[in-house]
Parts: structure tokens; sequence; C-alpha cells
């Protein structure tokens, strides 16, 4: 009955419903389940999301999904080039962030979306991504973790400043300590070319904001901003820009 109530049409996208959606599901997954995702021990909150099917994983980001379409567009507003960018989505899920990447980047973009969970990279390469003009985007996925040295969709290692922008949404904020986040900003520091962007999130109970500035700025990036979805939203993502 509940679940009928909160997938039904005009309640579908009510910040109401997708919070009722998101404590059910968290709800029933601990209870139920006993799969707790909110760990910044990065090990556990990646096993955990490993244990959920994509439905479960539906119903715990839809808070996400919906401050995703807020939030990024708030950090890029003003920041973007008129040509095409070639782009990373951090721990991409099953492809919530990246739909928001190709709306909003220009034209011609290319997205690679990172994630490890070879289960949701299955269900994100089965979308079609689209620009705001209607146009597909070029999207490719590479399953592994972003702690490690990124990779390409067909495994080879990406060249250094090759990539223009780096977003990163539900993660490092929730799921990253500053160590792992240190680790993280260093090889993202290697990827971008100078003058890109970097979108991070930050908050807790993983890296929070003060932390993340003093991690970016440490490794060679310079604080331009940062947005959040409400004045009620615990998450900041902060954007970057790498010095030239
Ligand atoms: C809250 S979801 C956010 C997904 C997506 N960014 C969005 O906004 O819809 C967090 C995601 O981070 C992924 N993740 C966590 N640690 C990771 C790691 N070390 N490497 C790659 N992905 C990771 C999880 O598997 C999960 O899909």
């Amino acid at each position: 009955m509940i679940r009928k109530i909160i997938h039904s049409k005009p309640l579908e996208d009510s910040l109401i419903a997708i919070l009722f959606r998101q404590l059910w599901t968290e709800g029933r997954l601990i209870a139920i389940r006993g799969i707790n995702f909110r760990s910044r021990d990065n090990e556990a909150a990646r096993e955990a999301y490993r244990q959920m099917h994509l439905r479960e994983f539906e119903g715990i980001n839809a808070r996400q999904k919906w401050a995703n379409w807020r939030t990024v567009p708030r950090n890029l507003e003003g920041r973007l080039p008129e040509s095409a960018m070639v782009a990373i989505d951090l721990c991409c899920g099953i492809g919530h962030s990246t739909e928001v990447l190709a709306h909003h980047l220009p034209e011609g973009s290319k997205i690679l979306g990172i994630e490890f969970n070879p289960e949701f990279v299955k269900s994100a390469q089965k979308k079609i991504y689209r620009h705001r003009t209607g146009k597909p985007v070029e999207v490719s996925f590479r399953a592994q973790s972003v702690l490690e040295a990124f990779r390409d969709a067909g495994g080879a290692l990406l060249k250094d400043s090759s990539i223009d922008l780096i977003n990163s949404c539900g993660a490092v904020g929730s799921h990253f300590d500053p160590s792992m986040t240190r680790v993280l900003a260093h090889e993202l520091a290697r990827v971008m070319k100078p003058g890109g962007l970097a979108l991070i999130d930050s908050g807790l109970p993983g890296t929070n904001k003060k932390q993340l500035v003093e991690i970016f700025e440490a490794e060679g990036f310079d604080t331009l901003g940062s947005a959040k979805s409400s004045i009620f939203d615990l998450f900041t993502q902060v954007c970057f820009s790498k010095r030239r």
C-alpha cells in the first residue's frame, strides 16, 4: 500500500514522496537485510552497495537524484566553455548524476562514468543520455574503484592532463574519509587539464567542506565556489579549478 502511494504519478516528483521513499527503502534495507550503506569506511560502503538490488538503490538514491539536478547546474553556471568537453562522473552509480552532466555540458562533450559496482555499470549502460537539445551524448563506463588510477572503458590508463571536468555527487561527502579523499584528489590532479573544473561533494560522515578545500588546494586546485540543492541540504558540492 505504502509503496503504491509513493510510486503514484502525482507524488512521483514531490520532495516529500522522494524523502519518504528514501526513508522507507533505507529502513527496510537495515531492518530486513542488515545492509547499512552510510559508512565513511569506503570498503564497507562499496560492499553495502554491492549487496543492493537495483530497485533498492533507486529508492535510497532518490533524494540524491533530486538534489543533483539542483546542485550541479548551480556549480556549472557561468563556468562552462562553449566548446565540447571531456568529463568524468566519479562513483556514477546507475547514471543519475551522469544524466545531469549530459544535459548541461556543451554539445559534443564526452563523459566517462566510473563506478565500482559492475551491476550498476550494466544498468547505467542501458540508458540513453541526452543533451538539453535532445541529442544523444557519447557516454562510456568503467567498473573500478576511483581510489585506483583512472582507466577508460577499454581499460587504458587515462593520460595526464587530458580531462576538462570531473564531477562527484553523493560519494566523497558520504563514503570517503579525508585519507581516501587525498588519494582521489591526487589522481584528479594527474588527469585534469590546467584550468579544468572539479565539482566534488562534501559532508559528513565522509570528508567535510573544510577538509575537502584543504586537500584540493594542497593538490594544486583553487576554490571557485560551492552549491547546495537547498538550504536544508547537509551536503555541499565545491567547485575547484586546477591551477594553470
Ligand atoms: C550515493 S551513490 C551516488 C551515485 C551517483 N553519483 C548519483 O549521484 O546518483 C554512491 C555511489 O558511489 C559508489 N562508490 C563508492 N565508493 C566507490 C569507489 N571507491 N569507487 C567507485 N565507486 C564507488 C557506490 O557504488 C555508489 O554507486
